[in-house]
């Protein structure tokens, strides 16, 4: 079977930094919807001036514009995929789950990544991205809390969720990310 997975965790838990370890290693597409809303903002096109200052307060830009990007991708992608940032919502998982049933595929399993809330705001304020400031961050967890730590019951429910503690160095996470796909 083609892998298809979501990683799901909170902002500085390690996603981009596994999905991209794990997308290299089993050859899947890794598709971060911040990266490419970065992307967007870089270019100046219309979508990255509609949704930069929205991710500079470390809110959600809106389901229909996230969409619009994970459903181009998706549609001319045939091999396995990681969604890394996606969903992140309840509204954003059902339009998911719409989407892949259009395309007959379905998410395989989905990785949470666990960590307390110091060390993702140490490792956060190390990196210093554009919204890694300490009030930023803080919103992000906020919204983290409010808006996609509900998925984990949804993923939970659906038998498909996998939990992956995300402390220590980034080679021992990976190696409970390839233990999380097997056991
Ligand atoms: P997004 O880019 O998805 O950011 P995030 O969820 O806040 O996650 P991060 O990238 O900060 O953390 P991560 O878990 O990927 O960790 P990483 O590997 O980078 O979203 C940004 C914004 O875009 C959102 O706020 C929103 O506005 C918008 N957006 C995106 N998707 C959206 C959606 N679906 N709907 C609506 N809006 C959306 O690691 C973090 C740092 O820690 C790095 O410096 C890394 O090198 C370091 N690190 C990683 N692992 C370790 C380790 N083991 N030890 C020490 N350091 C480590």
């Amino acid at each position: 079977m083609k892998q298809r997975l979501l990683f799901l965790g909170p902002p500085g838990a390690g996603k981009g930094t596994q999905a991209e370890l794990l997308a290299e290693r089993h050859q899947l597409l890794h598709l971060s919807t911040g990266e490419l809303l970065r992307a967007e903002v870089k270019a100046g096109s219309a979508l990255g001036q509609e949704a930069e200052a929205v991710m500079a307060r470390g809110e959600l830009v809106s389901d229909a514009l996230v969409l619009a990007i994970v459903r181009h991708r998706l549609e001319s992608h045939q091999g396995g995929w990681l969604l890394d940032g996606f969903p992140r919502n309840l509204a954003q998982a059902e339009a998911l789950d719409g989407l892949l049933a259009e395309l007959d595929q379905r998410i395989e399993r989905v990785l949470l990544l666990e960590l307390e809330d110091g060390v993702l705001i140490q490792r956060l304020l190390s990196r210093g991205r554009a919204d890694d400031n300490e009030a930023v961050i803080r919103n992000r967890l906020v919204v983290y809390q409010e808006q996609t730590a509900p998925l984990i019951d949804h993923y939970r429910n659906l038998g498909l969720l996998h939990s992956v503690e995300a402390s220590g160095t980034v080679a021992e996470i990976g190696e409970r990310v390839v233990a999380a796909l097997v056991d």
